[in-house]
């Protein structure tokens, strides 16, 4: 892949004298740690961290499993539009976001992330993500038979969504801490993130 920075040289020990200057977001696959890394990083960063699936569940009052059931797949992709849309007002340098596996799935929701901040892809495989999810009811578009036949098409179809990440970084064997801390490397040395 190109267009991508490599992170392999990165020397950075501590984080409290970073000043972000533009806010991260997180997109990927359901399972790829997008939760625990935002919130490891936002920590590292001291910087608020939002996530859409929360913002969409408080402003319904539901869980994101029964907007599934209740309305369908195409009503919960809107409001996924409209809480990506009110993001857009976060000021540069104040947050780290944690989206949806599927908020890249419409080309406006791209648009309106690229506004928020640069788009970190967390990557990870289709074992990973089975290992991870399986049993787990909370993940509609999960459930059922064939579960990893899901995962492999679901990641085929998404694949082109999540090529619009400005950096991406590959999860596998990686404690959360380790990730957050390859993310503001990456930043920094394209910086992103000043010292
Ligand atoms: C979805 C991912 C879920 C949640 C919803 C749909 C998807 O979030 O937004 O179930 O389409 O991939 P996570 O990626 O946090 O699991």
């Amino acid at each position: 892949m190109t267009g991508f920075k490599n992170t392999k040289k990165c020397r950075c020990t501590t984080y409290n004298h970073y000043s972000l200057e533009h806010n991260i977001v997180l997109i990927g696959f359901m399972g790829a740690g997008k939760s625990t890394v935002g919130s490891a990083t936002a920590e590292l960063l001291g910087v608020r961290f939002i996530e859409t699936d929360e913002k969409i569940e408080k402003k319904t009052g539901q869980l994101i499993s029964k907007i599934f059931e209740k309305y369908g797949e195409e009503y919960f992709r809107d409001l996924e539009s409209d809480v990506i849309k009110e993001l857009r007002k976060m000021p540069p340098g104040t947050c780290v976001v944690s989206t949806g596996g599927g908020a890249v799935l419409r080309h406006e929701n791209i648009s309106a992330l690229k506004e928020i901040g640069k788009l970190v892809l967390l990557e990870v495989n289709t074992e990973e993500v089975l290992r991870r999810l399986k049993g787990k009811i909370d993940r509609p578009l999960l459930q059922g038979n064939s579960l990893m036949e899901t995962i492999e098409s679901l990641l085929e179809q998404r694949k082109d969504c999540y090529n619009r990440a400005d950096y991406r970084v590959n999860t596998e064997g990686k404690k959360p801490r380790e990730i957050a801390e390859e993310i503001i490397c990456l930043l920094a040395k394209d910086k992103k993130i000043s010292s």
